[in-house]
């Protein structure tokens, strides 16, 4: 049994470094005015309707995918109770004493970079700012862009909170006829791959209407390349109110950062004055595996420490526990929010004085060569972790423990994360800009133009799925994918399902794929357990049929994935009116599902060779993944949806096809030949590893 005692011992574990703290210009730099070209409008980009404040998502790509509907607006009694002293919170924000200059600034130019801290107040305030200054006059809409779904369903409630209103939405960017007077591209430090393609179409938009107000929110990072992108605009910046940061590192490099995290927090909980924690994770597992043994311990430690309450945040958790997070802590408790990087910069929690930073994050990285896109979990870059140990400063003096050595950060760590456009299929994005009638990519106005072959492997791919002709143009098809708001082989394995007759299951599985890598999580206590409750799903054929399995079976139950599932299929099966595609079942066959399957993701096809699966393409050398419910049986042809990499190349969620089927629905990408078996007998299983290898 741990005692409060034995957790003590901080000395031995950290050497510190102070952060310096920033200190920053401010008061908006005047620069010169910018000669603006009244060219003819070519399309226009504007939100929904009915509100006057937009937070859009995952703007362009995730078009209908949000999750909230209107929710319950308070009794307005206490809704006016609550807006005095929301008032002098806004009041508070460091952005305050800036208003009237920001405004001002905003009015003399028409695009405007806002540079400041993490928590100032940019993404609640300046759309209200704006608002009461009148922008949306007449019915006219502000539009503020937000990367990441969370922040904008969470910003949207914060702003519809303060503003005393029902509901602000999260919506959607997308093209249609109206004019909008603003738009803010916030977070744009994050350099997520949609907000690279905004910046691209809006500094064209912006450049034939003149009215409209464009202005980018990013943290204190990378400010002067915004500014130099958008034809040298001037940068606003709001001062931080940044308390000192000291930083902790390990003296010697942890062989596990989860254990480390969980040691550290209850060090930190018995050990340090009040004030909450922030631990940064990588992902929903780990954050899951964090929170679960953190209880366990402090379940087990009892009444000898104060309460801790444990709190996860990440994407996919459910709206009403994602709130919790930004609950005040009860006096004598402390609160611990176990986060993926998503708390990072999007989103700013009261009270935080303390972080644990273990160093990584999860990254996508795509090899244009094999097609491959692989999420890996890397060390962050510097960055990052300075933008993370910012979040223990933002209220008084905080401390920032790294579980990492002050070598490892000077050496080891990236100066700043490499832009997401530059490390994944642009599939997607190569179907939007085309839709959007934009037909030479190689000349778009990149900020980091991506690798060409990775452009040109997306052009080849969408031409072998049928979405663009040989003249690159979109077809009827393609014209179609571009309406779903999800990856063009999930679109095109939906459109297909059309012609197999089970849109009805295929949607559930495309629902059950995009929301999640893992119905099935493992918690490293619990993993026989969790395999039970996997086996009782599995049926034959793979991993996509137990997920249909899984959703039919498990109607009633509450859970985050299936909420998100749910959700997720309600809005494509919206979308099927509008392709016209009928929504019927195939009635518990599975050969039109696996055909449907193999139309999308032909690219994944994997066969049995000797020591593990190799790609047809590409001979790469690849596995079942344990979790998988084809991990002992080996089938010879594989469809997989994704491959990860974290002991080996690993293809996740996968499906037995038949060889033949690829002729059928690929005729132009396979010949016969390179699907001749090699031998009529099943080959000797050979995986190596085991399920042990992941832990
Ligand atoms: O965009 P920026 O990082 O500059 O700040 P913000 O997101 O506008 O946050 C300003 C303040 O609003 C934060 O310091 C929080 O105190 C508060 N806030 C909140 O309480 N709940 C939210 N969901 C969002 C912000
Ligand atoms: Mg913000």
């Amino acid at each position: 049994e741990e005692t409060p005692m034995e957790l003590g011992g901080e000395q031995g574990r950290w050497e510190e470094e102070r952060l310096k703290t920033a200190s920053l210009s401010f008061g908006a730099k005047k620069e010169r005015e910018q000669g603006m070209k009244q060219e003819q409008e070519k399309y226009q980009l504007i939100l929904e309707e009915d509100e006057m404040i937009d937070f859009v998502t995952t703007a362009i790509t995730m078009k209908g995918t949000r999750s909230e509907k209107d929710q319950d607006a308070p009794a307005l009694s206490q809704a006016e109770l609550k807006k005095q002293s929301m008032q002098e919170v806004r009041r508070s924000l460091p952005i305050f004493p800036y208003r009237d200059d920001l405004l001002a600034a905003i009015h003399e130019h028409q695009i405007l970079v806002i540079e400041g801290e993490t928590g100032s107040g940019k993404t609640t305030q300046i759309p209200q700012y704006l608002l009461e200054d009148g922008y949306t006059k007449g019915g006219m809409k502000i539009g503020c862009t937000q990367p990441r779904r969370v922040a904008a369903m969470s910003v949207a409630a914060r702003v519809a909170e303060e503003m005393g209103v029902k509901w602000v939405t999260a919506f959607v960017l997308r093209t249609a006829h109206q004019r909008e007077p603003v738009i803010i591209i916030d977070e744009a430090h994050e350099r997520t791959l949609h907000t690279d393609i905004l910046f691209g179409l809006i500094k064209d938009i912006a450049r034939f209407r003149s009215d409209l107000k464009v202005l980018v929110a990013s943290a204190t990072l990378d400010t002067e390349r915004f500014s130099c992108f958008f034809d040298d605009a001037p940068v606003f910046r709001i001062p931080g109110r940044r308390f000192p940061v000291d930083i902790f590192y390990t003296k010697a490099p942890e062989a596990d950062y989860l254990e480390a995290c969980v040691v550290s927090v209850l060090q930190i909980h018995v050990t340090q004055p009040t004030g909450d924690i922030l631990v940064f994770l990588t992902g929903q597992e780990e954050i899951e595996a964090c929170c679960e043994l953190l209880q366990e311990r402090c379940r087990r430690l009892g009444s000898k420490i104060a309460e801790l309450l444990v709190l996860p945040i990440y994407a996919n958790l459910p709206s009403d526990m994602q709130a919790k997070i930004f609950n005040p802590t009860p006096p004598g408790a402390r609160k611990v929010v176990v986060a993926t990087n998503i708390a990072e910069t999007s989103l700013t929690i009261d009270g935080i004085i303390y972080v644990i930073d273990p160093g990584f994050c999860k990254q996508k990285s795509y090899n244009a060569r094999t097609g491959m896109e692989s999420l890996i979990v890397t060390p962050c870059s510097r960055a990052s972790a300075n933008q993370r140990a910012g979040r223990a400063g933002r209220v008084a003096a905080g401390k920032c423990f790294r579980l990492y050595t002050a070598w490892a950060y000077k050496h080891e760590m990236e100066e700043t994360t490499v832009p997401e456009i530059q490390r994944t299929n642009l599939g997607n994005v190569v179907l939007l800009l085309k839709s959007l009638g934009i037909n030479d990519l190689i000349h778009f106005d990149f900020m980091d133009p991506p690798p060409h072959e990775t452009l040109v492997l997306a052009l080849e791919q969408l031409y072998a799925l049928g979405a663009l002709n040989h003249m690159g143009e979109l077809t009827k098809l393609g014209r179609r994918m571009a309406e779903l708001p999800v990856d063009p082989m999930l679109s095109k394995m939906i459109l297909a399902s059309e012609q197999y007759k089970c849109s009805e299951e295929v949607l559930t599985i495309a629902a059950m794929l995009s929301v999640n890598n893992s119905i099935f999580y493992r918690p490293k206590d619990k993993v026989v357990h969790a395999d039970n409750a996997r086996m009782n799903f599995v049926v034959p054929g793979g991993d996509h049929l137990v997920l249909l399995n899984v959703k039919s079976l498990i109607k009633t139950q509450v859970s985050g994935h299936h909420f998100r599932a749910r959700d997720v299929r309600d809005q494509l099966e919206g979308l099927m009116d509008r392709i016209e595609v009928e929504v019927v079942s195939c009635q518990g066959d599975s050969v039109p599902v696996r055909k449907a399957v193999t139309a999308g993701y032909f690219y994944h096809t994997a066969r049995l060779s000797k020591g593990g699966y190799k790609t047809v393409k590409h001979q790469q050398t690849v596995y079942v993944h344990p979790n998988s419910s084809l991990f002992e049986e080996q089938p010879r042809w594989l469809i997989y949806h994704e491959l990860v990499f974290t002991t080996k190349e690993f293809m996740r969620q996968v499906i037995e096809i038949e060889s033949g089927w690829l002729l059928e629905v690929a005729p132009h990408y396979y010949k016969s030949k390179e699907l001749e078996d090699s031998s009529s007998k099943k080959m000797p299983r050979k995986q190596g590893k085991t399920k042990e290898e992941l832990g």
